[in-house]
């Protein structure tokens, strides 16, 4: 909607309420939670200019959102208490819920914009109900008491503040402590329960008006393509003019395009990490699976076809503390087989090779044949291979399988040719083939199409995976690497086992591997903000007498990445794992899109300052929450102003129409402050499709971010990767399978860029002939220059469902006789499966150029 249409509604909309002799200066307003929805709706008001008629605002705007805890079960606002304080600064407490001990506090100037919260643990045992405020004007101390309820008794409960940060211990009161001054307002038909206060009706204006402007924002963001038969009926194909002035040029980053790893929707063990066997340390658990899964414990994938033998889990004298199970095996029937069915089955190639380990060790000091097998779903044999095993210690065994057979449903079969007693751990599987032939490495067709990215940077472990779901949940890299019997296996914060056979090490590898800037991501001392374990400390924190050892281990990070093995015994474990020069570690991000509040600014300055002291050429990369406006952002943004960061992590999922409405975005960003890294970002329809509508919002967006890169140094589309069938999040860059690779549309915008990046932006436009905004703001262009190349690189966005006819003037930009190559993606907004043409094209004075509707237009000039 353009701005004059949305202007006339807002003046209409009002007019449209009751209407008061010469504006009421002052008027009535209730706030109150309603009950629908568990009370996860937020606070929401309504006014009265009499206290007897009430206007709902929205209705059931939501003005304040609870942040606690998990989403679905949590974020509960339940019976809010609003009060005013001494200094006209608004306070909101709330009841959480009904168990715990802990009340939610939140404060604001305008009832618009408001605090961090936070979270006053006020009980050990018992629940937090009804919470009131009020003024002591004895004592000066604001009083806050509640109810405590138990099955048989309702107690009275308070405790004392002056700046709702800190709080006397919690005791008992009488019941005459209480108000009691909530009142009961029939709203839109409901009886809702809050508090009345008296306010200017400059107040409620500002509550009006923020409601208007965020309907106003959701109707730009509701725009899609699925509306253009309406909205562009009679649109006709357009002449574009594009502009490009040579003259008018800025250096931008050339890190623009890197990717977002995280080890979410099975994307590491069973994906990218080409490990074949699943669960090879038996250190599957019950608990790594959210919702406890009987299956899913430490037989998880392995069965033993035998009828007198037995397989049994045993920790009594493992391997390796860190991996604590082991398998034992008790042989009694020849034809016993031991078998591991992959990830969901085990994909072979005819004529690969692959490398069979395991640990085997023998209690009764019988050496052991044992017949090692790839079978597939029809019982045929795909490779075979015999291992001796000989010690009465743990001991690796090692062997070599050629497949003489393809299958895409095989299993492992490990076939003990002596009877009696024998224990197994790690038993692993990796095709010889990984990307690059790295051992321990990486599925090649996967990391290939990764690489065709070409990726400037990698960001890993995650996402929420990097702060993990509670304080012990926490992503620790130093448990990552090392011999892999040693590694700490974690329960992934995505609610599955994760073997960390995919860490650090491998990590920085496969940067080197694929040209690109490692980008480790460490938790700020905090955990992440919808953390289900923790309780009132779900953003609790990292004990600051622990902090210390914290911070220790962050700098060990970057003395492990870059350090000099001579001298430093983090750099030797880095050289004894093969890598004896430094992986020239620049970057490092600290911290997930947090809950942005006191605990996380003090644990994040103290790892900020340690490393910048220690290590002033790294880069530390802060993090302002998971959108790109309200708290977390405005405080995020406060923290990096006041210490001056040098770069800053935002994320934001967004609807198409949200991308091509803030193309601008950046624009208005101050140069002198922070630099931007786009961590995560997609565009999100209904139903989350990854099409060509989406692809195309996302190109309308880069357009953008290379306009403005020189203050958006990095950006990534999360998340990247996704196994079929195992999906938690959608949509994903790559879709795959165990044999499969599935690359989306949107993959190739960010291909397209990726591999078309430049490090010089021309100041140019494109300008549809039917001027009006609806239009013009559908197309988008940006022009780079990539100075190693002296490639001239045009990139076209045409979301519109109609052509664009243009000519660029080439002598004009000092073009003659160039070739120059034309990659077009187009299609159907909803189309999934397209992928870009590419031709070669002779350029003369003058260019051509059809813009196909709904299309992405590379042209990359060769002079
Ligand atoms: O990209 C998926 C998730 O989205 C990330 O783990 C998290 O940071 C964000 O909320």
């Amino acid at each position: 909607m353009k701005p004059a249409k949305f202007l006339f509604i807002f003046i209409l909309s009002l007019s449209m309420l009751p209407s008061f002799a010469n504006e009421p200066d002052s008027a009535y307003l209730f706030s109150y939670s309603a009950l629908k929805n568990g009370g996860r709706n937020g606070l929401h008001f309504a006014w009265s200019p009499d206290r007897t008629n009430w206007f709902a605002i929205g209705p059931e705007h939501r003005y304040l959102f609870c942040d606690y805890g998990r989403w679905g079960s949590q974020k509960r606002l339940v019976t809010p208490f609003l009060f005013q304080d001494e200094d006209k600064i608004w306070h909101c407490m709330w009841t959480l819920n009904e168990t715990d001990g802990v009340l939610a506090h939140a404060s604001s100037t305008d009832l618009v914009y408001w605090k961090p919260q936070t979270y006053p643990d006020f009980m050990p045992t018992g629940n937090c109900l009804n919470p009131e405020i009020k003024f002591n004007t004895k004592t000066g101390f604001y009083d806050i008491s509640w109810l405590n309820s138990t099955k048989t008794e309702t107690n009275v409960f308070g405790a004392t503040t002056t700046d709702f940060k800190t709080y006397t211990p919690a005791r008992k009161l009488n019941a005459d402590a209480r108000i009691n001054s909530r009142s009961e307002i029939l709203i839109a038909g409901n009886n809702e329960t809050g508090t009345i206060h008296k306010v200017a009706w400059s107040v409620i204006q500002k509550l009006l008006d923020t409601k208007k402007l965020e309907d106003f924002k959701r109707s730009q963001n509701e725009e899609s393509t699925k509306d253009d038969p309406i909205r562009f009926a009679n649109l006709k194909t357009q002449n574009a003019t594009i502009s490009i002035d040579t003259l008018s040029t800025k250096k931008i980053s050339d890190m623009l395009i890197g990717i977002f790893f995280e080890d979410i929707n099975y994307a590491a063990d069973g994906g990218l990490y080409a490990e074949l066997i699943q669960n090879r340390g038996f250190e599957y658990a019950l608990s790594d699976k959210e919702g406890h899964d009987k299956s899913w414990n430490n037989y998880k994938s392995w069965s033993l076809k035998a009828e007198n033998s037995t397989f049994t889990i045993d920790t009594l004298a493992p391997i390796h503390f860190n991996n604590k199970h082991y398998a034992v095996l008790e042989i009694k029937d020849k034809d016993a087989k031991f078998q591991n069915e992959g990830f969901s089955g085990i994909v072979i190639k005819a004529g690969e090779k692959y490398d069979f380990s395991a640990f085997f060790r023998n209690p009764d000091k019988k050496a052991k044949k044992l017949l090692i097998r790839l079978v597939n779903k029809s019982d045929e044999i795909c490779g075979q291979t015999i291992v001796n095993t000989h010690s009465g210690n743990w001991k690796k065994f090692q062997a070599q399988i050629t497949a003489t057979k393809s299958a895409n449903d095989a299993h492992l079969e490990i076939i003990p040719q002596t009877l009696g007693k024998i224990q197994l751990d790690m038993v692993s599987l990796f095709p010889q083939k990984t990307f690059k032939n790295r051992k321990n490495g990486l599925r090649a067709d996967l990391a290939q199409t990764i690489a065709d990215l070409h990726p400037r940077f990698v960001r890993f472990p995650g996402g929420c995976v990097s702060h993990g779901d509670g304080l012990h949940n926490i992503y620790r890299w130093e448990n990552t690497i090392g011999s892999l019997e040693s590694r700490v296996p974690q329960r992934n914060l995505w609610g599955y086992h994760q073997s960390a056979g995919l860490g650090y090490f491998e990590y920085f590898q496969f940067c080197e591997d694929l040209g690109a800037e490692p980008l480790p991501v460490v938790a700020a001392g905090v955990p992440c903000q919808n953390s289900a374990t923790g309780g009132a400390g779900q953003q609790g924190g990292i004990p600051v007498c622990e902090m210390h050892d914290y911070v220790q281990d962050v700098l060990n990070l970057i003395e492990w990445a870059n350090g000099d093995p001579k001298k430093s015994s983090w750099a030797r474990k880095r050289a004894e794992a093969g890598h004896p020069k430094p992986f020239n570690l620049k970057y490092i991000g600290v911290g997930n899109e947090d809950l942005i509040n006191d605990i996380f600014e003090e644990r994040f300055t103290m790892i900020y300052k340690a490393v910048k002291e220690k290590y002033p050429n790294i880069t530390v990369i802060g993090t302002v929450g998971p959108f790109n406006e309200g708290t977390d952002y405005v405080e995020g943004w406060k923290i990096a102003d006041k210490l001056k960061l040098p770069m800053v992590d935002e994320h934001y999922y967004q609807t198409p129409g949200w991308f091509i409405n803030n193309n601008n975005f950046y624009d208005k960003y101050d140069r002198n402050k922070s630099k931007v890294y786009l961590g995560e970002y997609a565009a999100h329809l209904p139903g989350r499709p990854s099409n060509l509508e989406t692809a195309l919002a996302e190109a309308h967006y880069l357009t953008a971010l290379e306009r403005n890169g020189d203050v958006v140094s990095m950006t990534s589309y999360a998340p990247l990767l996704a196994k079929e069938g195992f999906t938690q999040w959608s949509p994903d860059l790559i879709y795959f399978n165990n044999a499969e690779v599935k690359p989306t549309v949107g993959y190739y915008v960010q291909q397209l860029f990726g591999q078309n990046s430049g490090n010089e932006y021309l100041k140019c436009s494109i300008t549809t002939s039917d001027k009006i905004e609806d239009v013009q703001k559908q197309t988008a262009i940006s022009v780079v220059r990539d100075n190693k190349s002296n490639n001239l690189i045009i990139k076209v966005v045409n979301l519109l469902p109609v052509d664009l006819n243009s000519n660029i003037d080439l002598k004009k930009l000092g073009i003659k006789n160039a070739h120059a190559s034309k990659t077009i993606l187009k299609g159907q907004p909803t189309d999934k499966h397209i992928k870009p043409l590419t031709e070669s094209i002779q350029l003369t004075e003058n260019l051509d150029l059809n813009i196909p509707a709904y299309s992405f237009t590379v042209i990359r000039i060769k002079q």
